[in-house]
């Protein structure tokens, strides 16, 4: 564009057809393409424009999962997109370097809308960041871990998306919308950028020969130093970047773990195989990971921090169902707030439109240290209280809210989302 904005076209799209499992295809939704939508790159500091054309023959609307933008182009509920309709947000990108995702956000059929395929990465890049692998597809991979299920003709099958306590828990594993994937390893480290773009299902990543390998960024930038684990948690819409390091010729299996014997949780207990990786007879040698990543470290919440507190329940936050018309939260203008989420039920999670936070503690006891740079979305277990200290951005508009809510898609739609403003 003449004032140097980066412009992108997404067209949401019905009615594709994809050969997912082998031999057989099904009807999909995708953005730009059959399933998924590209993955938009972008550099801190560009001024974007989007155009966002609905193509699916019913209202939906595209939200911009970890970026921080005025609410007006969020892409949250208010900002709906008729059938044959274009809508033009544009901002600009005002935030560290991270693996952000869009998504639609539609209040009632965002679940369905994400599990029959729409959506995608933007992965926003500094070019002041640190040296990292940072080659798309060679060594910087997303992987778009999806659980879902077939019929026998090869159809996905959306009975259950509606349903259940927790909505759809699938039995088949896609990464990157391919069922059985593997990939050949062709440089010494890889970083992979994991999104759980799933429903409801949450993954324990990592390596079947329980090799460890170093997380760099949680959802909303990097770490400011590596830290080595065997596995990362990772709940829907939550992001994780590692960086796996590789043997010429070797072969691994990527994987997901349950943590408890006994099985107890539907959404977090079950293993699956994500990825087969096959390393080249000779691989491209990688610089060392640095020992200082430059994220930003924590600012402990001031003295006095405004407190708020968050109950949830079955399908409700502080008893109250989404009210698109009710406004739950007034926060002023660059504020950093204690947010204590309560949880009197089975496993949620919880996501913060806008404002990254830092998980405080779960249940009075730090995370572990994976998990201590910037969030956006973090995991709740069964009846834990979460203490997080969230920053809030500066984007005054008392007319247009932001959301937090549960980030299980059937929750979501149920009316697990509450509404704030900035001030
Ligand atoms: Cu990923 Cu409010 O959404
Ligand atoms: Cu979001
Ligand atoms: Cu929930």
């Amino acid at each position: 564009a003449a004032d140097g904005a980066k412009q992108f076209s997404l067209d949401l799209l019905a009615g594709g057809r994809a050969e997912i499992l082998p031999g057989l295809t099904t009807r999909t939704w995708g953005i730009n393409g059959p399933y998924l939508g590209p993955t938009v790159r972008v550099n801190r500091g560009d001024r974007v424009r989007m155009a966002v054309t609905n193509r699916l023959g019913e209202v939906t609307t595209l939200h911009w999962h970890g970026m921080r933008l005025p609410a007006r182009m969020d892409g949250g509920p208010h900002q709906t997109i008729e059938p044959g309709a274009t809508w033009r947000p544009e901002w600009t990108i005002e935030q560290p370097a991270a693996t952000t995702w869009f998504h639609p956000h539609l209040h009632g059929t965002t679940a369905m809308h994400v599990y029959r395929g729409l959506a995608g990465l933007l992965l926003i890049d500094d070019p002041d960041g640190p040296a990292l692998p940072s080659t798309y597809g060679v060594d910087d991979l997303p992987l778009i871990i999806q659980d879902k299920r077939f019929g026998a003709d090869g159809a996905l099958n959306t009975g259950d998306v509606d349903g259940g306590t927790f909505g759809f828990l699938g039995n088949r594993i896609l990464v990157n919308g391919t069922f059985g994937p593997s990939l050949e390893v062709r440089s010494e480290l890889v970083r992979f950028r994991l999104l759980n773009a799933s429903n409801a299902r949450v993954y324990r990543v990592g390596f079947a020969d329980g090799r460890r390998f170093q997380v760099i960024a949680t959802d909303a930038g990097l770490l400011e130093r590596p830290v080595t684990v065997e596995r990362v948690k990772i709940s829907p819409g939550e992001r994780a970047e590692i960086v796996v390091r590789f043997t010429a010729g070797e072969e691994a299996v990527l994987d997901s773990r349950g943590e408890d014997p006994k099985r107890a949780n539907d959404i977090e207990e079950e293993d699956f195989t994500l990825l087969k990786l096959v390393a080249a007879g000779a691989l491209a040698e990688s610089a060392l990971l640095p020992d200082e990543l430059g994220g930003v470290p924590a600012e402990p919440p001031p003295a006095g921090a405004r407190r708020r507190r968050f109950v949830l329940t079955g399908s409700e936050i502080n008893g109250n169902d989404m009210d698109m018309t009710r406004i739950d939260e007034v926060v002023p203008a660059g504020a950093h707030e204690i947010w204590e989420i309560h949880n009197t039920t089975y496993a949620h999670n919880f996501h913060i439109h806008e404002a990254p936070f830092r998980v405080l503690d779960i249940n009075g006891t730090p995370p572990p240290a994976y998990q201590r740079g910037p969030k956006d979305t973090v995991f709740i277990p069964k009846n834990a209280k979460v203490r997080l200290a969230a920053t809030f951005g500066a984007h005054i508009d008392p007319l247009s809210p932001y959301m937090y809510h549960c980030h299980i898609l059937r929750h979501e739609d149920k009316g697990m989302v509450g509404q704030f403003v900035v001030v």
